[in-house]
């Protein structure tokens, strides 16, 4: 299983913060926000990394990750130039997939759960994981059938059919490669990555997971705050 932690895009939702730095290395209170994803890979048994990065800020990621070792894993990394999607992660990524399965995560999604069960268990088709939130419509949304089987996955709907968010972390079989050179881009000129989740339902080969722990998405002021503050808590309470 390779791993991808996509860390590039504009982040002008930041701005000024991202007048300095890209968003992923900012602060999470008492580590750089990518910290997290490169964990959450490594606590899952993924040691073999792509950190993709945009060209804005590409030495500071090299400087503070450099090839990996400290962490006992591989980094390589690869230059995005202009933000083409989520799915443009297995385009750029396709030589060093391989013949690999592979877990992408997105470099500004934290969480705090240990996902090596499921991921060593992922014998093909996709997985996904789902969280329940207040705000779906920021969102991949799934729908669920009364027996919690997935029905549907809609990208930032207005109106969300489910107030399950599918959230950044995703293993595919090595077909993915091949779909995501083949999807045409959405309204907001992006390839998606809920379109390749889409395909891999349409086929019935999409397992979702529903978890309750930690998760927060922190593209945003609020979100960012939050988590540091769930960080602090944490840590502190370990002392
Ligand atoms: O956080 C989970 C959500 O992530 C999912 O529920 C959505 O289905 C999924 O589309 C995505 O939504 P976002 O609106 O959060 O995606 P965003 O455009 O903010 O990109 C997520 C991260 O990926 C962000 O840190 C920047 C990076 N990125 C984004 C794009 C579009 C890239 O590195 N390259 C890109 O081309």
């Amino acid at each position: 299983m390779k791993g991808i932690i996509l860390a590039g895009g504009k982040a002008t939702r930041l701005r000024p913060l991202t007048a300095i730095t890209s968003k992923q290395l900012l602060p999470v209170y008492n580590k750089p926000m990518i910290f997290y994803p490169i964990e959450t890979l490594i606590k899952a048994g993924i040691t073999e990394i792509l950190i993709i990065i945009a060209p804005d800020y590409s030495g500071h990621f090299l400087n503070l990750l450099g090839d990996g070792k400290e962490f006992g894993a591989h980094f390589s990394y690869a230059v995005q130039k202009e933000p083409k999607g989520l799915a443009d992660a297995f385009i750029i990524g396709d030589e060093f997939i391989g013949d690999d399965d592979v877990t992408m995560i997105l470099g500004d999604n934290i969480f705090d759960q240990d996902f090596s069960n499921e991921i060593k268990n992922f014998k093909g088709g996709a997985m996904v994981f789902a969280k329940q939130v207040p705000d779906p419509e920021r969102f991949g949304v799934v729908e669920f059938d009364k027996d919690m089987k997935a029905v549907s996955i809609e990208e930032k709907p207005v109106n969300p059919k489910s107030n399950y968010a599918v959230v950044g972390l995703y293993t595919y079989d090595n077909r993915v490669v091949e779909y995501a050179k083949n999807l045409a881009p959405s309204v907001r000129g992006e390839i998606e990555v809920t379109d390749l989740n889409n395909i891999y339902l349409k086929n019935g080969e999409l397992k979702v997971n529903v978890f309750n722990t930690l998760w927060e998405d922190a593209g945003t002021f609020d979100s960012l705050l939050r988590v540091a503050n769930l960080m602090a808590e944490k840590t502190n309470s370990q002392k």
